[in-house]
């Protein structure tokens, strides 16, 4: 294939990146024939593995019927089938679903949707929305406002709207330097500080990643954490957004992330794992109460996408779904993402990797240059992408992060290989990973 004549305005605009030729279960293969194992299926995307039959020949079925219609002029069998069995899997209350077609658009539909409900239930001075830092909400402007990640933020910071952003659920760099012994969720309380100081009349929601993914390599909160979250939010009028984008459909063992403490959002933003990236579809989930709320008032969420509840992506999610529930990946998710933590433990062999932390197959390894400091490397280092670009190398792919430990310093690696992932498999990738840093450790 001729490279020269290549116009695509790629992410990185100094790296060559190798053409992909085609999937196959957990691996990816490029067009010079080299495989990579996904351990990372893209960026958490992929939970039912590369080149599955059933949903290309369920995609065909679709389109070969109709492939777009447009959401104020048609419904189709395929969205009402797909938004049954999301409310099914959904937890209880939260029953309707609005069709998107990205993350961000997510993010921010569920933004707008909690604005227009305090309006339409005569509370019209509320509008702020509270996030944390060290998270991740989104690229377009609205999602990066709230995202609180300083590297993915600075250059566009005149552009973003100022928005209150707490404390993050971060136990290895505990915000108030407390040991688990001690911890009261003084990271929860910060959220009711928060919102007396900004004036509980003018709060309309809260918007957090269950487990933190790209900003910090899966920040598993403690038990406690989102009960105190679900108190304060109920106690101040507030709605919780749980954004699911990433820890959604089985990545973390559970249905959603936030199954983990038997906490009920109001909204639940989700994708990636919902096609598994066969299709562009995101779904914000909503409760009944909002929904009812709307109706019963304007009638009409002031809202909508082009592309949101085409018919084709609906099938093709639908029919992932139906993997995920035949397969049981779920619970498959929960099993072998202890067998991935119990392996990756012997990479503590290294002195560079300061924290290893997981909950299904969704897992993180935190690199510092003094672990008894917790010291991160110089961000000059770009350590990360160096880990993961040799990994890569090696045919394993890795979703690298930095700026965990204070918005620039701080660097991780995120794995999150499709659900089917076999005990063999994970023995292959730990073993890459272990290559890897052993060639690193003898660089540092
Ligand atoms: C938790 C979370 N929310 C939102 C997004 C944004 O999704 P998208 O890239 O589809 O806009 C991401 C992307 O990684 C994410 O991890």
């Amino acid at each position: 294939m001729d490279r020269a004549d290549d116009r695509v305005f790629y992410r990185n605009l100094k790296k060559s990146y190798p053409i992909v030729d085609r999937g196959e279960g957990v691996y990816i293969y490029d067009t010079q024939g080299k495989q990579y194992l996904d351990g990372s299926g893209g960026a958490a995307v992929v939970g039912i593995g590369h080149g599955v039959q059933e949903i290309t020949e369920a995609m065909l079925r679709q389109a070969r019927r109709i492939s777009f219609s447009h959401g104020s002029q048609f419904t189709s069998q395929a969205a009402i089938d797909l938004a049954s069995k999301l409310s099914k899997f959904s937890p209880d209350g939260l029953t309707r679903v609005y069709y998107l077609s990205g993350g961000s658009e997510a993010v921010e539909t569920a933004v707008k949707l909690a604005r227009q409900y305090h309006v339409e239930r005569g509370k019209p001075e509320k509008y702020k929305v509270i996030s944390r830092w060290t998270s991740y909400h989104g690229n377009t402007l609205g999602a990066l406002a709230l995202s609180g990640h300083t590297g993915r933020r600075r250059y566009y910071l005149p552009l973003l709207q100022h928005t209150p952003h707490i404390v993050p659920a971060y136990c290895y760099r505990c915000p108030f330097g407390i040991t688990p012994e001690n911890c009261s969720v003084e990271c929860a309380l910060d959220l009711e500080k928060t919102i007396l100081y900004e004036g509980p009349e003018s709060v309309s929601a809260f918007v957090a990643e269950p487990i933190v993914g790209a900003t910090a390599g899966v920040l598993v909160p403690r038990n406690g954490y989102f009960q105190k979250i679900r108190e304060i939010c109920d106690r101040y009028d507030v709605l919780f957004i749980s954004d699911e984008v990433m820890t959604g459909m089985g990545r973390t063992g559970k249905n959603f992330g936030i199954d983990h403490w038997n906490v009920t959002p109001d909204l639940i933003a989700v994708g990636k794992g919902l096609s598994s990236g066969y299709t562009p579809i995101y779904t914000l989930i909503v409760k009944e109460d909002i929904y009812q709320t709307i109706k019963e008032g304007s009638g009409s969420f002031v809202h909508g996408h082009t592309y949101g509840q085409n018919p084709l992506s609906c099938a093709v999610a639908s029919a992932v779904m139906d993997y995920v529930q035949k397969h049981d990946l779920v619970t498959r998710s929960a099993r072998m993402g202890e067998v991935l933590l119990q392996a990756l433990q012997s990479l503590t062999r290294f002195d560079f990797v300061g924290d290893i932390r997981g909950k299904g197959l969704f897992a993180g390894i935190e690199f510092v240059k003094d672990r008894k400091t917790k010291e991160p490397f110089d961000p000059r280092l770009k350590m990360n992408g160096s880990i993961a670009g040799r990994a890569f190398g090696k045919g394993l792919i890795t979703y690298p992060g930095g700026g965990g430990a204070d918005g620039i310093r701080g660097d991780h690696l995120l794995l999150a290989p499709p659900l089917i992932i076999t005990e063999e498999q994970i023995t292959r990738l730990v073993s890459i990973l272990d290559q890897t840093f052993a060639e690193i450790s003898r660089e540092i």
